[in-house]
């Protein structure tokens, strides 16, 4: 069986938002002590930052860097995180189950950040706390001097101020793990009022109310309409999260999953698009798919001691998932008139796409891989591309077609992001490029058509890497290629 693809310039979807290739780091496990910061590694910079780690996360070019949770912020004092390190409290995590220094906070964190190329995107708390704790963070990262906490931001070392423009109002505020979790209707209104505040302190910022925490929640999608109906007006985005995983065995659904994150975005585009009717509001709101992943391993044990910078959520990502992940790509891209902001969750250790050792190397896990290839080259315009394909059956998702694919036409040509789930045969495809001018070679890259389950270790930290396929040309318009079973794949024709 074979499958096609169209591609014309005509049929535009919208303008990538850079910031659809952020990433999230959390004060989760060690996400951030010996994940970013070991002031002991030998390869640490003068601020107690590793030198291997960033090297990796500027490959993996994030634009966005989500901070400091998750779970986490729910609990989160964020004048513990500020000033001399000695005077800094030692407290519960209590989402976490851990010890919480406060070593980083988010001066530390905001200077990481840009250093690595990224702009922070801060969470305030919204579970313990509420608009004046979040409007004093403002005031300390964003007002330049002459007040009470612009001026201790000064005197902590930063004298220009952080200039962040992306907030997120709480995290998960539906879930009942949250500390502090509430309804929708306590949440809206908390939404509203805080965002207010906020936007009188800097009214330049970029607000995100939370929306249901995942499509499988049993408010979805009540929820995120009753949020916003109290705060559309007040802020610019939605938050979503999904995490996917293989259960039982059953692959052919695991690798279908985008299909499920597909369903779940136009379900959400379709809400808030409803409050905006019935509201009569002008604004089209914005998406922040500000947690995503594949997500194995299970939370905290209440078994476990409290124990500062535990091994939490250490997933070792293989073929399979990196696959999956190359497609969940696929499916935010392909919404890339909505969805403006996406964090991978998470950045390093804790459902990392790095992992590191405390005092040993830092390496790319196979979903690195996937990732860093679409964030260089998926910039520009999403075209929707008309795919025939083949289809097959399965348990969680129905019929589903093999092969899913979304191009992006750039500076210098189009590329081609396509998946074959087909675990056991290549897919002969053809790309009907006959609307496209100009176009004469295609170069090939893969990940996959090999052991399924090959993963990369500390002793092995290249068995799984993105592999060149052949350099094919365009004849008549056409090109044709085959995709390795299993395979992401990345195509691109100048
Ligand atoms: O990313 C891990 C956790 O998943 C986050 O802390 C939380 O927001 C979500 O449930």
């Amino acid at each position: 069986s074979q499958a096609r693809l169209v591609v014309d310039p005509a049929f535009t979807v919208g303008e990538v938002d850079p910031r659809l290739y952020g990433a999230f780091v959390e004060h989760l496990g060690r996400g951030v002590y010996t994940g970013i910061y070991e002031p002991e590694h030998p390869s640490a910079d003068e601020h107690g930052f590793r030198g291997d780690v960033a090297e990796l996360v500027t490959e993996l070019g994030v634009p966005v860097l989500r901070y400091p949770g998750g779970n986490f912020v729910s609990g989160y004092r964020w004048e513990d995180g500020v000033g001399p390190r000695e005077s800094r409290p030692t407290r519960l995590d209590l989402a976490w189950k851990s010890v919480e220094t406060n070593a980083v906070g988010t001066d530390e964190f905001c200077a990481w950040s840009r250093r690595v190329g990224a702009e922070p995107m801060l969470a305030v708390n919204l579970g313990t706390r509420g608009a004046d704790a979040a409007a004093d963070l403002v005031e300390y990262c964003n007002h330049p001097g002459g007040t009470y906490w612009s001026d201790l931001r000064r005197k902590n070392g930063t004298p220009d101020p952080h200039g962040v423009r992306l907030w997120c109002l709480g995290n998960e505020m539906d879930g009942p793990w949250q500390v502090g979790h509430r309804t929708a209707d306590e949440y809206g209104l908390l939404a509203s009022r805080t965002a207010q505040a906020m936007r009188l302190v800097d009214p330049d910022i970029e607000l995100v109310a939370c929306g249901s925490s995942g499509a499988a929640m049993p408010t979805f999608p009540a929820w995120d309409a009753t949020v916003l109906e109290h705060c559309y007006d007040h802020v610019d985005h939605l938050s979503l999260h999904s995490y996917y995983q293989e259960r039982d065995g059953d692959r052919a659904s695991f690798l279908a999953c985008a299909t499920d994150m597909d369903a779940y975005l136009d379900a959400a585009i379709a809400t808030a698009d409803h409050v905006r009717a019935k509201g009569r509001h002008r604004k089209r709101l914005g998406f922040a798919f500000d947690e995503w992943n594949v997500w194995y391993s299970q939370g905290t044990s209440v078994e476990r001691d409290w124990e500062q910078a535990p091994r939490l959520l250490e997933d070792q990502y293989n073929v399979v998932d990196a696959v999956v992940v190359g497609n969940m790509l696929i499916s935010l891209l392909r919404h890339a008139d909505r969805v403006r902001i996406a964090c991978l969750a998470q950045l390093v250790n804790a459902i990392g796409a790095i992992r590191t050792e405390p005092a040993g190397p830092a390496w790319r896990q196979t979903i690195f891989h996937p990732f860093a290839l679409t964030s260089r080259y998926g910039r520009g315009a999403v075209l929707r591309p008309a795919i025939t394909s083949p289809r097959y059956e399965t348990e969680r998702f129905g019929e589903v077609p093999v092969l899913d694919a979304v191009s992006v036409q750039g500076e210098d040509g189009i590329t081609i992001f396509a998946v074959n789930r087909d675990q056991h045969e290549p897919l002969p495809l053809t790309v009907d490029l006959r609307a496209c001018q100009g176009l004469s070679r295609a170069s090939h890259t893969y990940l996959g058509g090999g052991d399924p389950l090959a993963a990369n270790t500390a002793d092995d930290p290249a068995r799984v890497v993105p592999r060149a396929g052949e350099s094919h040309g365009v004849d008549a318009g056409e090109l044709a290629i085959t995709l390795p079973p299993l395979s992401w794949n990345m195509i691109r024709v100048t």
